[in-house]
């Protein structure tokens, strides 16, 4: 809840103009924010951030982090509690409902969610107008854009229930398009959803099961990919988090406002650095591996160079990513269930991750490692091709999306998002006949 603060900002101008009194709110923690709502209307000016660096675009319930501390919580949850204790979907109802389900509503939850797997027989032929070799994310783009078509009777966002349905739907579903997406890419058979598995389990199962054979799942690798899915399933105001709520905001159906978020994902700043992050180590490793890792953090310091340490780094963590900690503790269960402890990509982002946090130019900055630095090698020991880790963030994202999306529309105070501009262009001018330009 936004509490009134007792202080008052005045904002005051050189040139004599009348001084502003504005409102501050605190919130449960966090930084207090200033309301600036009425700037305009009383000093005709506009405020300037581009990237959004000091503006709390909404209030909101679901996700605190505390970026120094290196703290992540949902709904007042620590994510290593979760991680521990709950298993994607537990983690699912606690962040679409606000608390964690009691037995009871947990079995009703999981029954719903696994219920809801199966996509309509149409979505195959759908996707066959994508070329085999067509990248992950540009078929998610399309697929989720396209559930809008499928399921009409959940598209009216301002219709608690079609809200609700729409948002199971859309969880119970990603897991089914992500892999069907993998399938099509290599030319198997599309496996249907199995709902007596887990909902990593089965989503492994779509994914490495073929009609010939089946898929035995690895307990160790099913609880690995469930961390994964809790630890990127929401993150607060995001860059794709963002695009959701902006592009919902204008009354757009549920599934055409994940689609936004799921395009916004896939840029190399977000979601698409666990890709980006693999695809580096594999580099460094043809280079020459770790005795090639002095010459490329040199290359990284270079700001010339346009080359980052991909999963380092954060907008809002200037600490040890929380994600990275329990992601580096996955990735030494996976290799060690699999035999893949002498993992040559693992010694080198290990070897990378101890330069970085010595050297000064990481350390002055505040750049530690992210989710996204671990999670690749984890997703490729289990056999997910590099191309589609970005499609699996965006799988486990989902829920986030659909929780800010439904808290937004929920909120009496909402408006559709219109952002400002200072323009610097041209002022009125005059079309010169062609002749004459
Ligand atoms: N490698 C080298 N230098 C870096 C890096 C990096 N990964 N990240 C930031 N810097 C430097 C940057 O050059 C700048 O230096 P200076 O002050 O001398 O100009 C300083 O650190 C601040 O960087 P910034 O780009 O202003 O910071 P930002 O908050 O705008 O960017 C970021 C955050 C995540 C885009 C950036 O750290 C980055 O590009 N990291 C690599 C990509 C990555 O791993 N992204 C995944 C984020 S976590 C998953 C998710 O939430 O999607």
């Amino acid at each position: 809840m936004m509490t009134p603060s007792d202080v008052k900002a005045t904002l005051s101008f050189s040139d004599g103009s009348a001084s502003m009194e504005l409102p501050i709110y605190k919130g449960t923690v966090g930084p207090d924010v200033i309301d600036i709502r009425k700037l305009y209307g009383q000093t005709g000016k506009f405020t300037y951030d581009p990237g959004f660096l000091s503006t709390a675009s909404c209030n909101s319930t679901i996700t605190y982090i505390d970026g120094d501390k290196g703290e992540l919580l949902y709904r007042g949850y620590p994510i290593e509690q979760l991680a521990e204790q709950c298993d994607y979907l537990d983690t699912c109802y606690l962040l679409l409902y606000g608390d964690l389900p009691n037995a009871d509503e947990r079995g009703t939850f999981h029954k719903r969610v696994l219920n809801h797997t199966m996509v309509n027989e149409q979505m195959q032929f759908f996707l066959r107008g994508f070329r085999r070799d067509a990248h992950p994310m540009a078929v998610m783009t399309g697929l989720v854009g396209a559930l809008s078509a499928f399921y009409h009777d959940s598209t009216d966002i301002n219709n608690p229930e079609h809200r609700e349905i729409a948002a199971i739907r859309l969880i119970a579903k990603m897991p089914t398009l992500v892999a069907m997406s993998y399938k099509y890419g290599i030319g198997q058979p599309y496996m249907y959803p199995r709902n007596d598995l887990s909902y990593a389990g089965n989503f492994l199962r779509m994914m490495f099961a073929t009609p010939c054979e089946d898929y035995k799942v690895n307990p160790v690798i099913e609880r690995a990919l469930d961390r994964i899915f809790i630890l990127h399933a929401d993150h607060e105001q995001n860059a794709s988090t963002s695009t959701v709520r902006l592009c919902g905001s204008s009354g757009t159906n549920p599934f055409a406002a994940i689609a936004a978020g799921v395009a916004c994902l896939w840029g190399p700043a977000h979601g698409g650095a666990n890709e980006a992050c693999l695809n580096m180590l594999e580099d460094i490793q043809k280079m020459g591996g770790v005795a090639k890792v002095g010459e490329f953090m040199e290359q990284v310091k270079d700001k010339n160079s346009g080359v980052r340490l991909m999963g380092f780094g954060h907008r809002v963590y200037k600490n040890y990513d929380p994600r990275a900690k329990l992601m580096r503790e996955t990735c030494h269960e996976v290799l060690n269930e699999l035999g893949l402890h002498d993992d040559p990509l693992f010694k080198l982002a290990m070897a990378l991750e101890k330069i970085a946090l010595e050297d000064d130019y990481f350390v002055a900055r505040k750049l530690y490692p992210n989710v996204d630095f671990y999670s690749g090698i984890v997703q490729r020991a289990i056999g997910i091709p590099v191309q589609l880790f970005t499609a699996i963030f965006a799988l486990a994202r989902t829920v986030g999306w659909i929780a800010q999306l439904n808290e937004m529309i929920a909120d009496p105070e909402y408006k559709i998002g219109r952002p400002r501009q200072l323009f610097v262009g041209a002022a009125t001018r005059n079309v010169k006949p062609l002749a004459e330009r």
